[in-house]
């Protein structure tokens, strides 16, 4: 595969005159990629049904005249204001009740028919203009489903689109009762028309309400999608694309890459170590211009997962952000070591964001690769050595992991409605256990929980994972590498009620958890190998083997066979030396990695990554800041 550069241009800013001249700037840099459209409804669409695609239509044969491949875009999450007169009911609105307003963007509801309707034309009309256009080499569905937490609406629609879903999920009302428990406080319903969204209550509504709530609304999402996606095939068989975002977990996202070609997302390294981490302010000030050396990374696995290994980053920071509560420019090299290790994952492609800052409206504070004054910004050089580096790195070959972590969205659900602790929260763990398998120097794959097949790996670890899959406990069972379940794994049925044969509930593993506490920052308990728990501790009756136990005696790492299980959530420094450990039992090589800096290896190279501030020592070298080191294997 070799990896291209490209960038996010908005035709409709800036005056037709200056287009040929940004197309040809673009070439000189070594781009190869533009997306357009997303955000034009308004200019797509000026009045309900008067279309005008001249603007965009020269746009795109200007930018293909410079042998620019496009990305078209369906404008859908930023309706224009005529769409409210027609539709003044399609607005979501928040667990208070309150309408989220026009004014900026992402201001439907996911539940609203007539918009999805909309949606549908608009997107049809345009993949029909378009179909012919060489230029046009893939598309991008929508922008950012979720952004701005837009997925769980409260709105009227939303509340009865959801009384249809439960009673399509369970036919009868006495089966809703009976899978939520609403014997419970008396919460039993005669009929579908009597559930509401579960909202507003005096105190916690039933956990399984919520989480049939929250499995709702990503089915909204999916089947807004999966309408738009009809439409487009209908007249091209270009990839069909959707840009995600970061720490973003509130709609399933292998569900909704099943209907898609390639996944992508959208990396702001700086903005998300601030507002999407759960770092020390210590942490946060060490990598305040770098980035969390191990969040971009997860997120490029988890969608080279969502993609079945064909995924993007289609918006690359390139300087300071605007909606962060502060903002930083990158170190210099930043950029270039964020692009790096892109492709180290294996991204087919990285584009900027944005061409050209814009002088006016949300984002006029938010870098690009050019100023407003259309000078250089302080990154184009940079970019400039990068797409050089890249064309000389050859083919990246691409192959599957040793490592493995299990990441699910619905367990995060659960996890949402049924807390426990205030911190325990199913991506901040997950990112954890994948932090310490970095940590060991090890190449990683993400997997979605439908998995049914482990063969291809030596060490898996599954966390946090509400219910066992049937086909992934069957996986387990055959499994002959070293796995690693928990903790809270298996520890309700799917409609969130503890198993009667109590958690785990792994067949042929002799544990049954007792009690389960929690406990906030600062009251860890002490492991004796060293380290850690924190957040969550389980009490079991176990007859397996003890391999790690707390300091006052609580088992910590049960083992029967190949197969372990976490009774706890192990800190950074536990967690990283019982990873150490178990991978070299599952015959991989591990490197203890110094801090912040990183390794990832593909079939083709190895690829490492200094992600400090400041020069540090590996592998016998030295690294500078911000360094990658690449080195060929073939
Ligand atoms: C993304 C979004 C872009 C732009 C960018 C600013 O979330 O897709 O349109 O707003 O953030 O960083």
């Amino acid at each position: 595969m070799k990896p291209q550069l490209g960038t996010c241009y908005y035709p409709e800013h800036w005056p037709q005159d200056q287009w040929l001249d940004d197309a040809k700037r673009m070439v000189d840099l070594g781009l190869k990629i533009v997306r357009v459209g997303e955000f034009a409804w308004s200019r797509f669409e000026p009045k309900p049904g008067k279309l005008d695609f001249s603007w965009m239509d020269n746009a795109v044969d200007i930018l293909g005249s410079q042998g620019l491949k496009v990305v078209m875009c369906t404008p859908t999450a930023t309706p224009p204001r005529w769409m409210l007169d027609k539709h003044p009911d399609m607005l979501a609105a928040d667990a208070d009740g309150q309408i989220r307003k026009f004014g900026s963007r992402r201001h439907y509801c996911f539940s609203h028919q007539a918009y999805r309707d909309e949606s549908v034309r608009i997107a049809r009309i345009i993949s029909e203009h378009y179909r012919t256009h060489e230029a046009i080499v893939a598309w991008q569905i929508d922008n950012e489903y979720s952004c701005h937490d837009t997925v769980r609406s409260y709105s009227v629609a939303a509340g009865l689109a959801f009384q249809h879903w439960l009673q399509n999920k369970y036919q009868t009302i006495d089966a809703l009762n009976q899978a939520w428990g609403n014997v419970f406080w008396s919460m039993e319903y005669a009929e579908f028309e009597q559930v509401e969204l579960p909202n507003q209550t005096v105190t916690e509504a039933n956990p399984t309400h919520w989480l049939d709530f929250y499995r709702f609304s990503s089915d909204q999402v999916i089947a807004y999608n999966a309408a738009q996606v009809q439409a487009i095939r209908e007249h091209t068989p270009a990839p069909l694309i959707h840009n995600y975002m970061g720490r973003i977990v509130d709609f399933d996202h292998y569900k909704l890459g099943d209907d898609l070609d390639i996944a992508s997302w959208d990396s702001y390294p700086l903005g998300f170590l601030v507002d999407r981490t759960d770092a020390t302010p210590e942490w946060k000030k060490r990598f305040e211009r770098q980035g969390d050396p191990d969040l971009q990374a997860f997120h490029h696995d988890l969608y080279r997962a969502v993609g079945k290994g064909r995924w993007w980053v289609m918006e690359q920071q390139p300087g300071p952000v605007n909606w962060a509560p502060n903002n930083p420019a990158p170190l210099p090299g930043m950029v270039r070591l964020w692009t790096m290790e892109a492709i180290a994952h294996e991204a087919e492609a990285v584009c900027y964001f944005r061409w050209r800052q814009a002088p006016f409206a949300q984002e006029q504070m938010h870098a690009g690769l050019l100023r407003p004054d259309s000078a250089p910004s302080a990154v184009f050089e940079e970019v400039e050595q990068t797409a050089r580096d890249i064309s000389s790195l050859g083919d990246v070959k691409t192959q599957q992991a040793k490592v493995a972590i299990i990441f699910d969205y619905e367990s995060g659900w659960a996890w949402e409605a049924q807390p426990q602790g205030e911190d325990y929260d199913n991506f901040a763990l997950c990112l954890e256990f994948y932090r310490s398998l970095r940590r060991n120097g090890l190449t990683v794959d993400v997997l979605p929980a439908t998995v049914d097949s482990l063969d291809a790996y030596q060490l898996v670890l599954a966390p946090s994972l509400l219910s066992w899959p049937s086909a992934l406990m069957q996986a387990l069972q055959s499994f002959s590498g070293i796995a690693v379940l928990g903790p809270r794994a298996g520890s309700k049925t799917d409609n969130l009620s503890i198993p009667m044969n109590l958690p785990p509930a792994i067949p042929g593993f002799e544990c049954k958890v007792s009690y389960v506490e929690t406990f906030p920052a600062g009251s860890e308990r002490p492991i004796e190998g060293g380290g850690a728990v924190r957040t969550w501790l389980e009490t079991v009756e176990t007859s397996e083997q003890i391999l790690e136990r707390t300091s006052d005696g609580t088992p910590l790492l049960l083992a029967k066979g190949n197969l372990h299980y976490l009774t706890g959530w192990p800190d950074q420094s536990a967690m990283t030396r019982i990873v150490a450990k178990l991978a070299v039992q599952a015959g991989l090589e591990t490197l203890s990695m110094p801090e912040g800096v990183r390794r990832r290896c593909t079939a083709s190279h190895e690829f490492v990554f200094n992600h400090n501030a400041e020069a540090m020592e590996f592998d016998g070298q030295t690294l500078a800041a911000c360094e990658v080191r690449i080195r060929s294997l073939v």
